[in-house]
């Protein structure tokens, strides 16, 4: 008996010697220490022992198997320590370097410009209307007053569709008349912001595509006195609350009667310098009251109903702000321009 201990003893110290991982150590402890094990066996066979031999045989098990038990502990540790070194050995990481920025997405600056435009308004109880941009000639041109060959036709060609009288709106101010029909005789007080198209010699100051933000309110005892208060009220909001503005006679054929506001040039505070052509003025926007013809169109009396409307380019209105000198940047994609905003 004391012989067979001896083996295996030696056997199990000579398997561990070629066990050297994880899996194989615990193999080799089911093996070695487990209930099945040679070892235990010698345990369970104490009973056929004689009592002579008993104690000493006892005592030798128990030794072998906290021998066994110490060098398998032993070997786990240094697998453990093994495999600790091989990671900080392959898997450098410098804690101390700086992280990687992540590139951040923004707004486009036109988006930025509709947003703030949009939050004036709507804080003077303006709602977005939504109108679309394949319009008929009826609503672009005829029902805002603009009858066929009338000389205003020529300051916005557009783009035509194979479709006769279905074209690309030129101007946000056919929404009027889709707003004004679809609230009779309801009071309005909208702004229809989106994309326009024009048949244009695309220059510095000219895109075939660019945005308008149009105003329309309509109801009863609407004066110019409100136009001006509103759009003066927008122009201190949008620029600052400094910001001194005048409003010039003008034309257009849905108003009347008509103006432009102006703002007071901000780059040389109204001295004249380049950006305002040595006027000292900058122009905004254009706006009027609401053409009795255009109300009519709308289905509201014009004698019972009054209202003004107005007309402005983000994309102009974008440039003045950021002195922008060339309005081809804003759709044509160059990230060196569009991440400075
Ligand atoms: N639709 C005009 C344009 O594109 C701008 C405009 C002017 C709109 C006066 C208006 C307005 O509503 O009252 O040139």
């Amino acid at each position: 008996m004391l012989e067979e201990l001896k083996k295996i003893e030696i056997n199990a110290r000579e398997a561990l010697e070629s066990a050297d991982s994880e899996d194989a150590l615990q193999h080799w402890h089911s093996k070695r220490l487990g209930r099945k094990s040679a070892l235990m066996g010698v345990f369970n066979s104490m009973s056929k022992l004689t009592k002579e031999e008993r104690p000493e045989v006892g005592r030798r098990a128990n030794e072998v198997k906290m021998a066994l038990e110490a060098v398998y502990e032993e070997k786990v540790a240094a697998l453990k320590r093994a495999t600790i070194q091989a990671s900080l050995e392959n898997e450098i990481l410098d804690v101390t370097l700086p992280g990687r920025a992540r590139a951040r997405g923004r707004l486009h600056p036109i988006t930025q410009t509709m947003r703030k435009i949009q939050s004036i308004f709507a804080e003077m109880g303006f709602q977005v209307y939504r109108s679309r941009e394949v319009e008929t000639d009826e609503y672009n041109f005829e029902l805002l007053n603009f009858p066929k060959h009338h000389p205003a036709r020529d300051m916005q060609d557009t783009y035509y569709t194979t479709k006769p009288g279905v074209i690309l709106r030129t101007h946000t101010s056919p929404g009027q008349i889709h707003a004004m029909r679809e609230y009779t005789p309801d009071p309005i007080r909208v702004i229809l912001p989106g994309m326009c198209y024009r048949y244009e010699q695309v220059t510095t100051r000219a895109e075939m595509q660019f945005t308008q933000v149009e105003g329309l309110a309509v109801g009863q005892n609407i004066t110019f006195g409100d136009l001006k208060g509103t759009l003066t009220d927008f122009a201190r909001r949008f620029f600052g609350q400094s910001v001194r503005s005048r409003f010039r006679a003008s034309y257009f054929p849905f108003t009347e009667p008509s103006a432009e506001m102006d703002i007071e040039c901000f780059v040389c505070g109204g001295e004249g310098c380049s950006v305002c052509k040595h006027t000292g003025w900058l122009e905004i926007l254009g706006s009027g009251m609401v053409h009795p013809t255009v109300l009519r169109n709308g289905g509201y009396d014009p004698e019972e109903f009054s209202g003004f409307a107005f007309g402005m380019g983000p994309e102009r209105l974008t440039m003045l702000r950021h002195g922008i000198t060339d309005i081809r940047y804003f759709w044509r994609n160059d990230l060196r321009f569009l991440e400075q905003f």
